[in-house]
């Protein structure tokens, strides 16, 4: 038997993979279309691995993702595979709409036409995770108790939307056609492999290179920052132990304004690679025009991970924010292949 994981070129979904194999030596598909945020480098510590098969192609290819769930006889499905960054989303939707709702209905039909198709046993042990996100929820203010699993959808912007309507399919396909799914809505995720768009990464990058850290309008947005080993620690969790049908929602109980990651981070770099004229990095942050719709806060109450599931995340955001920034300076390369190419247009057109 095998796993399918979706989108496991990207940062999660590779974080996931590598993680799979230190913990069990059960094969898996990695399938991934290569889009800009894929990143093959991402999975080269896998590349003499006779149990990890790579498959370059779509989530909504119904005929390959048919053919290749029959042939390695696949018991799960983990679909990380989605348009994930919101600025993007705002600039140009149909991608979003593409893969994030049409693709996951995809990825349903295929999976429920084979798992209809199993025998009995086979049939009852089938999972398919859906992985999304906190932003379903919508903003909450300051005074609001963080979301839990049953707390009405409120997106604000394309790409929550997105992953919105892609939850209430896997929803209805549990409920309708008893396919037996979970889903997972996590908060912001950080680590190792993360592409330099998103916050965290794009301001390592920076500070490295010279260039401004831009922080949209005053700063003072709240996210609930995860480490992305623990994210992957809930999924398997889930994978293993959860109620079928469930949302399980995954948080690091680490509530920051951006402007605190951001200094916090500047504040980790001083510390180890101090710049030659003996100046912060928090210097290079520059405040710039605010995103368009920007959710003011998000926060995510995983208590019933905890009480059902015994889950906790390992890392701090102190711990997990260190470990990230030492990844990014023993990583140099894989920094600068993907610091090229597409990533340089999408840079070009976002400031000038
Ligand atoms: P990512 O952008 O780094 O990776 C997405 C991957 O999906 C890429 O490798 C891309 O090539 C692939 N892909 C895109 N369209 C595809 C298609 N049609 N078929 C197959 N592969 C396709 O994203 P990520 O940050 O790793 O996010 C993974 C999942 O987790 C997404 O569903 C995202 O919505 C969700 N999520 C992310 C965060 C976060 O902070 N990064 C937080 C909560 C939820
Ligand atoms: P991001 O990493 O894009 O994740 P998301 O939009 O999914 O939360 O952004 C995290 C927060 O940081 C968000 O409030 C927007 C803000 N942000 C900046 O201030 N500057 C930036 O350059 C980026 C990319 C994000």
């Amino acid at each position: 038997m095998t796993i399918l994981v979706t989108g496991a070129a990207g940062f999660i979904g590779s974080n996931f993979v590598l993680d799979w194999f230190d913990q069990s030596k059960e094969d898996v598909i990695s399938l991934d279309l290569l889009t800009y945020a894929g990143n093959l480098e991402n999975l080269s510590p896998l590349n003499n691995n006779p149990h990890h098969h790579f498959i370059q192609g779509s989530i909504g290819d119904r005929n390959l993702v048919s053919e290749f769930l029959k042939k390695y006889q696949v018991r799960a499905i983990i679909n990380f595979a989605a348009e994930s960054h919101v600025d993007r989303s705002i600039l140009k939707s149909e991608d979003f709409i593409g893969t994030n709702i049409v693709g996951t209905y995809n990825l349903l039909e295929s999976a429920r036409s084979y798992w209809n198709d199993l025998k009995k046993n086979l049939k009852q042990d089938f999972r398919f995770v859906h992985i999304s996100s906190d932003e379903v929820y919508g903003s909450l203010n300051s005074s609001d108790q963080p979301s839990n699993e049953n707390d009405p959808y409120k997106p604000n912007n394309p790409y929550s939307a997105s992953k919105a309507a892609g939850n209430h399919l896997v929803r209805a396909w549990f409920q309708t056609y008893k396919l037996p799914v979970f889903i997972v809505n996590s908060t912001n995720n950080y680590g190792p492999y993360q592409f330099p768009e998103k916050l965290i990464p794009l301001c390592i990058l920076n500070a490295l290179n010279d260039k401004s850290l831009p922080i949209y309008g005053d700063g003072q947005q709240i996210r609930d920052w995860l480490y992305v080993k623990d994210h992957c620690s809930a999924i398997r969790e889930i994978l293993n132990r959860g109620q079928v049908g469930e949302t399980y929602n995954v948080g690091g109980s680490n509530e920051k304004t951006n402007l605190e990651v951001v200094e916090a981070l500047c504040d980790i770099l001083d510390e180890l690679k101090s710049k030659l004229n003996g100046k912060s990095y928090r210097d290079q942050i520059t405040f710039i025009k605010d995103r368009s719709g920007h959710d003011k806060r998000y926060a995510i109450d995983a208590s019933k991970l905890k009480s059902e599931l015994n889950w906790k995340p390992k890392e701090t955001f102190e711990t997990g924010l260190s470990k990230t920034v030492f990844w990014y300076l023993e990583n140099e390369t894989w920094m600068n292949h993907i610091a090229s190419g597409e990533y340089q247009h999408w840079i070009q057109k976002q400031y000038s």
